[in-house]
């Protein structure tokens, strides 16, 4: 008999109501087990409900990775069945770029574990004790599929905090380097490992990179606002006669210029500034672009902060709407799950008007094919983005 929950009434009803995949700590009942091990999890009566992945101290106690009175225990060969269906779902993308989410957490049956390829350079991030418990399994079934050079725990993410899990950067395999090469269509960008945001690149925007690319007309004027590293902007370059990359980081601008480097493109100008007054400056300027995009981090980490974020991306908005030619693009994205589809079509909506602009939606784009959407569980969904024509 392994380690086993039951779940209160109350939880045993919000699971079988909705297959979402996470169990609060109010809603647990009797059980015991070390945290990071898989659980078998019981309704209160002893109904068998599935198995489930414990956390000993974040408010999301159990993490299912798979609902159903037939769930059996994994074993070792079950997740690692799991982990190459997971690499074999990302085929399709092997055309276009060798940098791609291996796993995307609960979407693919691991909670918690991000594992993200550029080149032959794994970079893994465990958020939950379950994730750390696996690192080694993962390290072991990556050596025996992609064989990877390196393999970096990037750690430090401050979610690992509420698990009660130290904030660290690792060398797991390989020799220490401090950004990788990769390939995005015909675009090279080097991917900082050891001092870059998240696990290095923002592979979720990599679908929308591609569209806006399209989108750019030769010889044109393009502003690439919150450009981390110049994903979106590198693409732009491959057409336009003058693309203009903003960011606030410092770190990250010297890596927009080290790309557009990379790829021989002479046409990037980097600005390290505060998108909000730089934009503001630009619009005084009486500065104009053909294409506008806009990427900026997620404003509302949680629910508090919605209403703050909502008037950050109107201004935002305006400025951008202010920016396009008439006759040109705008696109603008939103990566905070807390804002939803309707209501960031709402604020861009608002902020048209604000700039006495009209537009028509050419596109509505989402996170790629790597970061998958779990249908029951929202949050696994939370990348927007707005493709609009502006008159
Ligand atoms: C979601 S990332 C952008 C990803 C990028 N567009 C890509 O496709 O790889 C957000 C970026 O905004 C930058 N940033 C955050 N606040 C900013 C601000 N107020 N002004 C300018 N840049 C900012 C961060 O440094 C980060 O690089």
């Amino acid at each position: 008999m392994g380690a086993e929950f039951r779940l209160t009434g109350a939880g045993r009803r919000r699971l079988l109501d909705t297959r979402h995949p996470w169990v609060f700590r109010d809603h647990l009942g009797a059980g015991d087990a070390t945290s990071g091990a898989l659980v078998r999890v019981l309704a209160p009566d002893g109904e068998p409900l599935g198995i489930a992945a414990y956390s000993a101290k974040s408010k999301i106690a159990l993490r299912f990775v798979q609902i159903g009175v037939d769930a059996v225990m994994p074993n070792e060969d079950g997740l690692r069945a799991r982990f190459l269906a997971a690499l074999e779902r990302r085929a399709p993308l092997a055309a276009t770029t060798n940098a791609v989410r291996l796993i995307s957490s609960e979407a693919d049956g691991f909670p918690g574990l991000i594992v993200d390829a550029y080149g032959d350079t794994c970079v893994l991030s465990a958020l939950t004790p379950f994730a750390e418990l696996l690192t080694p399994d993962i390290v072991r079934w990556l050596g025996e599929t992609l064989a990877p050079e390196v393999v970096l725990a990037k750690n430090d993410s401050a979610v690992r905090e509420l698990e009660g899990l130290p904030r660290e950067v690792k060398v797991l395999v390989g020799e220490t380097r401090a950004s990788t090469v990769i390939r995005e269509s015909d675009v090279k960008l080097a991917v900082p490992l050891q001092h870059g945001q998240k696990t290095g690149l923002f592979l979720d925007q990599r679908s929308n990179r591609l569209r806006l690319r399209d989108l750019v007309p030769p010889g044109s004027r393009v502003l690439d606002v919150f450009s981390y590293v110049g994903a979106f902007a590198l693409q732009a370059a491959t057409k336009a006669a003058e693309v203009l990359a903003v960011d606030e980081s410092a770190r990250a601008t010297g890596w927009i210029a080290e790309n557009a480097a990379l790829n021989g493109f002479t046409n990037v100008r980097v600005v390290t500034e505060n998108a909000f007054p730089f934009l503001r400056q630009l619009v005084k300027d009486g500065e104009t672009f053909d294409v506008v995009v806009l990427d900026p981090p997620a404003f509302a980490k949680n629910k508090r902060e919605i209403e703050d974020a909502l008037r950050g991306y109107r201004e935002l908005n305006v400025r951008g709407f202010r920016l396009v030619k008439p006759g040109g693009v705008l696109v603008t994205a939103s990566c905070s799950y807390h804002v939803d589809e309707t209501t960031f079509e709402d604020v861009v909506r608002a902020a048209a008007a604000d700039a006495g602009r009209d537009a028509l939606v050419i596109g509505r784009g989402a996170q790629d094919l790597d970061h998958p959407v779990l249908l029951s569980l929202p949050e696994s969904r939370y990348l927007k983005c707005l493709f609009l024509r502006v008159r």
